[in-house]
């Protein structure tokens, strides 16, 4: 069997933080460095502290992540942010296909499959997202969905990328599917992945998404295929975020 690939706990800021919450990723980089889990850490603030995070947490085991980039790498595309920009503001990976953006912004499997190449061609990791609703899954339809988003929106070249599993109905609402349940999908996401390519697939991350707290994260990291979390509520606190990461201590 394939080695398993090292874990990566990530944390989405979204829309939340100022200036001062550098404050809390110092912290973060601070107990990280003391005692550092077993897994790659990122940190995805709003693009306003990217540049900022990543002065603050130079030469540090906490990489600096964006929550969603342009296809273009320039041009007349006013307000957005191409993968080059983010990187130059010292990102090393980029979220696309959130459902947020999916289904606040109409973003299509197209246009995330654009976004994650943009990643690529920039030189960042392409952390791509895919779940189901509550009414996909009720209806049966969970496999078929999350299959037909993977061949949709993944780019070309899956060496580097990472793919993050989150259930729509298991963000911000305090659930999450059950360990057989994540099992059958994190499963299902391995086999797509190495039959496309045997090598690459099976070093891809695939993280799991939506509700993990340090309460749950051992159990959840536990799971077949399950290389880490893509965290959002709880990554805005160091000490719940590093409680997450302790899951693989
Ligand atoms: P919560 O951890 O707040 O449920 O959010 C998950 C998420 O959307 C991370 O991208």
């Amino acid at each position: 069997m394939a080695q398993e690939p090292r874990p990566l706990v990530a944390g989405n800021w979204k829309m939340n933080g100022l200036a001062a919450s550098v404050a809390e990723l110092q912290a973060v980089v601070a107990r990280a460095s003391s005692q550092p889990p077993g897994a790659d850490l990122l940190i995805c603030p709003p693009a306003t502290l990217i540049a900022r995070f990543a002065e603050a947490a130079k030469g540090s085991i906490v990489a600096i992540g964006a929550q969603d980039c342009h296809t273009e790498p320039s041009g007349a595309f006013t307000g957005d942010l191409s993968a080059e920009m983010l990187k130059d503001a010292g990102a090393t990976a980029v979220i696309v296909g959130h459902s947020e953006r999916r289904s606040l912004h109409g973003e299509t499997d197209d246009t995330v499959r654009a976004k994650a190449e943009a990643a690529n061609r920039a030189g960042l990791t392409a952390i791509v997202c895919v779940g189901e609703t509550r009414e996909e899954r009720e209806a049966g339809a969970t496999i078929a969905r999350i299959q037909r988003q993977l061949g949709g929106s993944l780019p070309e070249k899956l060496d580097g990328i990472v793919v993050a599993y989150e259930p729509v109905w298991a963000i911000g609402s305090g659930l999450t599917p059950t360990a057989s349940d994540i099992r059958e999908v994190h499963g299902m996401i391995r086999k797509y992945l190495t039959t496309q390519d045997e090598s690459a697939g099976s070093k891809v991350r695939i993280l799991y998404g939506g509700s993990v707290k340090p309460q749950n994260a051992k159990e959840l990291m536990a799971v077949a295929n399950v290389n880490g979390a893509l965290v959002g509520g709880a990554s805005l606190k160091a000490t719940d975020f590093l409680g997450i990461a302790a899951a693989y201590s």
